[in-house]
C-alpha cells in the first residue's frame, strides 16, 4: 500500500500560505499570463506550422483548433488544482495528494522529459531561425557545427552549436533569480506577440484564397496528424503552476493566468496557419525549417521577414527560458519530497534560486539539443504532455471524491465531463503519435519505475525511517 501513499494535502496548503519554501513572491496575473504566452509561443508556430500543413494542408487551421480543444479542457483541470494546491511542481505535485506517491513519481519522471526536451528543442528551433538571420547577413556557420547528427539529408553535421550555447545563456539568466529572468522575459514576450501581429497584418494583404483549395487535400485523417504534432504549439501553459511559489496571490492569478494565456495563443495560431496556407500553397513547406518568414519571402515582403526572422528568435529565447525553470522547479520539488537527492532542492542563499540544479539541468539538455534533430524530440515531447495532461485530468475526478470538503478558489465546470473530454481528446492525438515514438516512451516509464524502486521510495519523506 506505500505504493498510494500520499502527502498531507492541508500541510501543503499551510506550508504554501506561510511560504516555507524559501522562494521570493513576486509574480502577479500580468506576469503569469506573459509566462505562459512566453512558454507557448514558439518553435510550434514558428517552425512546425510547416510540418503540420505537409500533412494537412490548409486545413491546418482546423488541427490548431483541435489541438486547442484538447488543451483547454485539459487547461481548466490543471487551473482547479493550481488554485487549490498552489505550490511548486505542478501536476506533480498534485498527484501527490490525490492518486500516491508512484503515480505522482510517475507523473514527475513524465514532465521531467517534457520540460527538458521542450528547452532542447525549442533551443534547436531558435538555432534554426538565427542561421536564417545570419545568412541574411552573408555569415554562415560551418556545416559540421551547424545541427545534430542526421538532421540535413545529405550533408555531414556533428554538433548544433548555436542550440548548444543559447541554452546556457539562458540557464545563465535563470540561475541569477527569477525577478530579473521575469522581467526580461515581459519585454520578449511583447516584441514575439508584436511579430505575430505584423505577420498577420502585412500577410492578410497577400492571401490568395484559391490557395485554400483543396482544403483537405489528406482528409481528416491528415488534420488529425498534423494536430499531434503541432499539440507541441500549445505545449506550455502548465508552466505557469509550477511557479506557484513565487506567485503573489496564487488561487486567484493562476487560474487567470492559464486560462488567458492560452486563449490568446489559440486566437493567434488559427488565423496565422490561415494566412500562411493561404499566402503559400502548402507542398512548398517542404524541408523549410522558417515557414513564416518563407511566407513573407514568398510575398515579397523581404524587409518584413527579416522582423519576423529576428521576433522569433526573441520568442523562441523566451520559451526555452520559461522550459527550463519549470524543469528546475520540478526536480526542486521532487528532491524536496525525499525522492530525489537532497542537493537538487538547495535554494542558493544570495540568489534565493536553485543555482545547482538549474546549471544541471542547462548543461544535460544543451547537450541533448546539440545532437538529437527536431522532429524526434518534439514527438517525444507531445506523447509525454499528453499522457500527464490525461493523468491531471483524472485527478480532478478522483479529488472532488476523496476530498470533498477542500476550498477550491477556481472549480474546473462541467465535472465529469470537461476531464473526460480532455482525458478522451490527449488519448486520440495520442494515438496519432509513430509507434517509435510510443516505444520510446515506454523505454522512459520503465527507466523512471527502476529508479524510483531503486531509489526515490527508500528515501522518500513519507517512508517509515
Ligand atoms: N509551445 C512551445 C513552442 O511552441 C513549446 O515552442
Amino acid at each position: 500500500m506505500s505504493l498510494f501513499r500520499t502527502k498531507n494535502l492541508d500541510q501543503m496548503i499551510l506550508d504554501s500560505q506561510n511560504n516555507t519554501s524559501g522562494l521570493k513572491r513576486t509574480l502577479g496575473p500580468l506576469d503569469l499570463t506573459l509566462l505562459g504566452i512566453g512558454a507557448i509561443v514558439g518553435t510550434g508556430i514558428f517552425v512546425l506550422t510547416g510540418t503540420g500543413a505537409l500533412l494537412a494542408g490548409p486545413g491546418l487551421s482546423l488541427s490548431f483548433i483541435l489541438a486547442a480543444v484538447a488543451c483547454g479542457f485539459a487547461a481548466l483541470c490543471y487551473a482547479e488544482f493550481s488554485s487549490t494546491v498552489p505550490v511548486s511542481g505542478s501536476i506533480y505535485t498534485y498527484s501527490y495528494a490525490t492518486m500516491g506517491e508512484l503515480v505522482a513519481w510517475m507523473i514527475g519522471w513524465d514532465l521531467l522529459l517534457e520540460y527538458g526536451l521542450a528547452s532542447s528543442a525549442v533551443s534547436v528551433g531558435w538555432s534554426g531561425y538565427f542561421q536564417s538571420l545570419l545568412s541574411g547577413f552573408g555569415i554562415h556557420i560551418p556545416a559540421l557545427l551547424s545541427a545534430a547528427p542526421g538532421s540535413l539529408p545529405g550533408v555531414e553535421t556533428w554538433f548544433n552549436l548555436p542550440a548548444f550555447i543559447i541554452l546556457l545563456v539562458v540557464t545563465a539568466l535563470l540561475s541569477i533569480g527569477v525577478r530579473e529572468s521575469a522581467r526580461a522575459n515581459n519585454i520578449m514576450v511583447f516584441i514575439k506577440l508584436a511579430v505575430v501581429v505584423l505577420f498577420i497584418v502585412v500577410g492578410a494583404n497577400h492571401v490568395q484564397p484559391a490557395n485554400w483549395k483543396p482544403f483537405l487535400p489528406f482528409g481528416y485523417q491528415g488534420v488529425f496528424n498534423a494536430a499531434a504534432i503541432v499539440f507541441f504549439a500549445f505545449i506550455g501553459f502548465d508552466a505557469v503552476t509550477s511557479a506557484a511559489e513565487e506567485v503573489k496571490r496564487p488561487a486567484r492569478d493562476l487560474p487567470i493566468g492559464i486560462i488567458a494565456s492560452l486563449t490568446v495563443c489559440t486566437i493567434l495560431y488559427v488565423v496565422v496557419a490561415s494566412i500562411m496556407t493561404g499566402i503559400v500553397p502548402y507542398e512548398k513547406f517542404l524541408g523549410v525549417d522558417h515557414p513564416v518568414s518563407l511566407a513573407l519571402q514568398y510575398a515579397g515582403e523581404n524587409w518584413v521577414a527579416g522582423f519576423v526572422d529576428l521576433g522569433a528568435i526573441i520568442g523562441m529565447t523566451t520559451v526555452i527560458l520559461v522550459m527550463t525553470y519549470g524543469q528546475t522547479r520540478i526536480l526542486f520539488a521532487m528532491s524536496r519530497d525525499g525522492l530525489l537527492p537532497k542537493k537538487l532542492s538547495e535554494v542558493h542563499p544570495r540568489f534565493a534560486t536553485p543555482f545547482f540544479t538549474t546549471w544541471l539541468v542547462g548543461v544535460v539538455f544543451a547537450l541533448i539539443a546539440a545532437v538529437v534533430p527536431l522532429g524526434v524530440l518534439a514527438e517525444l515531447i507531445n506523447i509525454g504532455t499528453l499522457m500527464a495532461f490525461s493523468l491531471i485530468s483524472a485527478a480532478v475526478l478522483i479529488f472532488r471524491r476523496t476530498r470533498p470538503d477542500i476550498k477550491r478558489p477556481f472549480r474546473c465546470p462541467g465535472v465529469p465531463f470537461v476531464p473526460l473530454a480532455a482525458i478522451f481528446f490527449c488519448v486520440f492525438l495520442m494515438l496519432h503519435l509513430q509507434a517509435v515514438t510510443w516505444m520510446a516512451f515506454g523505454c522512459w516509464l520503465l527507466i523512471g519505475l527502476a529508479v524510483y524502486f531503486g531509489y526515490a521510495r527508500k528515501h522518500s519523506l513519507l517512508h517509515p525511517k
